[in-house]
């Protein structure tokens, strides 16, 4: 009987209920094999396994929790969840298979093959736990299910679970296998083989339509201006969209591809993205904008690339000493020489020919260059978009950024401070735009109110919470259909899609310590919340709260 009494010193808790995904991976035959090598040998086929194992795991920004001989368990979202852990354990699986391929090359002798499963769901995370000191961090059922799933796996293959397959049916391709016996377990498993990624990340433009547009006239107004303006007055202009997970920043930017498509003037269009993990990315977003200019597949070999960058900058520049120049200095983009630190003068130099690239193509004719989730660039490209609005001159350029809330807390004045920078905030929808819009999903005029207002009052305005409820309200069967309407199952309570729990999740991982633990404590109460009682709970003062 002492509800609200304080769990640990200083309100922060060391265990925590998370949705995680666990990658379990296990060389085939090894085992057996090693009882007849010499104990050398193990070890030294090993050590350049683990360490593969772990680049790649890392390197997605999974925990290795522990190697067990040639086996190694991986998990992803703890202790601090991303929103697409699932989609990062099975990118790491796809290029852990990769690097063994290209292991075997290297070392035929050695003929390793490995077995990948992952599965997604809920754990209780132990967040003080030493991964290092053999401790384990996540336990549940979903650990035991992964391992089931890595030893169901076919050789050289991953297997992933209901959860994984749904969470990234978009970002990879997979094929159906038949279902697997789990311990504990009444019925069967579903498993899916994954093949491949699907998309190169990134680059590919928005084109994801199941919803009609609702509202964001006035937004789309001021990109659509901004763009007249730069035509206009052959200046270059940078709005900057800004909001959270959802709100619809990409899709705004993909309004304004529509409008552009429909101007009876040729306008280029360029787009590259940030990437939230990855090596040696700093100006990715840039480099994709240059490759899609000179027509550059992911699939090219560094001459092709070569090629097809002289023949984009000779189109661009005519003078050949400045071609050259600027076509050296777009290598490091391209990974055509190591990007190195481009630091100081090197940098200086840098940004100056790429900014000549840049003005040549908008000589050519209206550009619009946009660059997406700056809140994962670092502060290198941002510098670069800074100098070129004040640089580029008399060309017609617009730069659309999009970006989370958190880039301007890194950096107050981004997008901002200067006349010719124009920052949009993307606020809620209404609630009549919110029951526009999924009225629009379910193809009918209305819900019956109690369902809709169920909805409405969850999505909170958010676009991407309003799609990913009605996906769930279809996908699990929630929402029947009774004559030409659409109502909610009577025996059910509205579940949270996953999709949400994990941007959710993510944004709460991302707090500071106390106010995360500001936020645990409230959550005990439910949606409204006193702060006197929450300031109760871990002794906090009620104003600090
Ligand atoms: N005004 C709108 N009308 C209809 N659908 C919308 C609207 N805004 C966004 N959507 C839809 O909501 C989903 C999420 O939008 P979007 O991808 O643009 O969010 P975002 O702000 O770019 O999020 P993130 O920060 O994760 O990149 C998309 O499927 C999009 O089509
Ligand atoms: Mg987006």
């Amino acid at each position: 009987m002492e509800c609200t009494a304080s769990l640990a010193d200083g309100g922060s808790y060391l265990e925590e209920r998370k949705v995680v995904t666990v990658l379990f991976a296990d060389l085939v035959g090894f085992t057996s094999r090693s009882e007849a090598m010499d104990v050398e040998d193990v070890r030294g086929t090993l050590q350049p396994y683990h360490e593969l194992l772990r680049r790649e795991l890392e390197r997605y920004g999974g925990t290795v929790e522990k190697f067990i001989g040639d086996a190694v368990m991986a998990v992803f979202g703890a202790p601090t969840a991303h929103e697409d852990d699932p989609e990062r354990a099975v990118r790491a699986a796809l290029s852990i298979q990769d690097a063994i391929v290209r292991l075997r090359e290297t070392d035929p002798q050695l003929d390793l093959h490995v077995r990948i499963g992952v599965n997604t769901g809920e754990a209780l995370v132990a967040l003080d736990a030493k991964p290092a000191a053999g401790e384990g961090m996540a336990s549940g059922d979903v650990v035991n299910t992964a391992a089931r799933m890595q030893s169901a796996a076919p050789v050289d293959g991953v297997l992933v679970g209901e959860v994984t397959y749904r969470a990234t049916g978009r970002a990879v391709e997979y094929a159906a296998a038949e279902p697997i016996a789990a311990k504990g377990k009444t019925g069967l498993v579903p498993v899916w083989v994954a093949h491949r990624v699907r998309a190169q990340l990134g680059s590919d433009v928005f084109r994801d339509l199941e919803t009609p547009l609702v509202g964001r006239d006035r937004e789309l107004g001021v990109l659509v201006d901004a763009l007249e303006l730069a035509r206009s007055e052959a200046t270059p202009r940078l709005v900057t969209v800004l909001g959270v997970p959802g709100i619809g920043k990409s899709r705004l930017t993909y309004e304004l591809l529509r409008c552009v498509e429909e101007d009876p003037d040729l306008i280029t269009w360029r787009q590259g993205r940030s990437l939230p993990y990855g090596e040696g990315v700093s100006f990715w977003a840039f480099g994709e904008i240059v490759k899609a200019q000179a027509g550059i597949l992911h699939s090219d070999s560094a001459e092709t690339t070569a090629e097809k960058l002289r023949e984009a900058v000779i189109g661009l520049i005519e003078e050949e000493r400045d071609a050259g120049w600027v076509e050296q200095n777009l290598y490091p983009l391209l990974g055509l020489t190591s990007a190195g630190e481009l630091r100081g003068d090197r940098q200086a130099e840098a940004f100056a020919a790429w900014r000549r690239f840049v003005e040549a193509l908008a000589a050519q004719r209206p550009t619009v260059l946009v660059f997406e989730d700056l809140h994962w660039a670092d502060d290198a490209l941002l510098d670069f978009l800074d100098y070129l609005v004040e640089w580029v001159a008399g060309v017609p350029l617009l730069i659309v950024s999009t970006a989370r809330p958190e880039l301007i807390e890194r950096r107050r004045a981004f997008g901002g401070g200067t006349a010719n920078a124009t920052r949009i905030a993307l606020s809620p929808l209404s609630d009549e735009e919110t029951a526009r819009l999924v009225a629009g999903l379910l193809e009918q005029a209305v819900l019956p109110a109690e369902t809709q207002a169920a909805v409405l009052r969850r999505a909170e305005g958010n676009p991407l919470y309003a799609q990913e409820y009605v996906r769930m309200l279809q996908d699990q069967g929630l929402l029947v259909r009774d004559g030409d309407v659409w109502v909610l199952r009577q025996d059910v309570e509205l579940p949270l899609p996953g999709n949400v729990q994990s941007l959710i999740a993510a944004r709460i991982d991302a707090l500071p310590a106390e106010e995360k633990a500001v936020v645990q404590d409230a959550s005990v109460m439910g949606k409204v919340v006193w702060a006197s009682a929450v300031g109760h709970i871990a002794g906090r003062g009620r104003w600090a709260v």
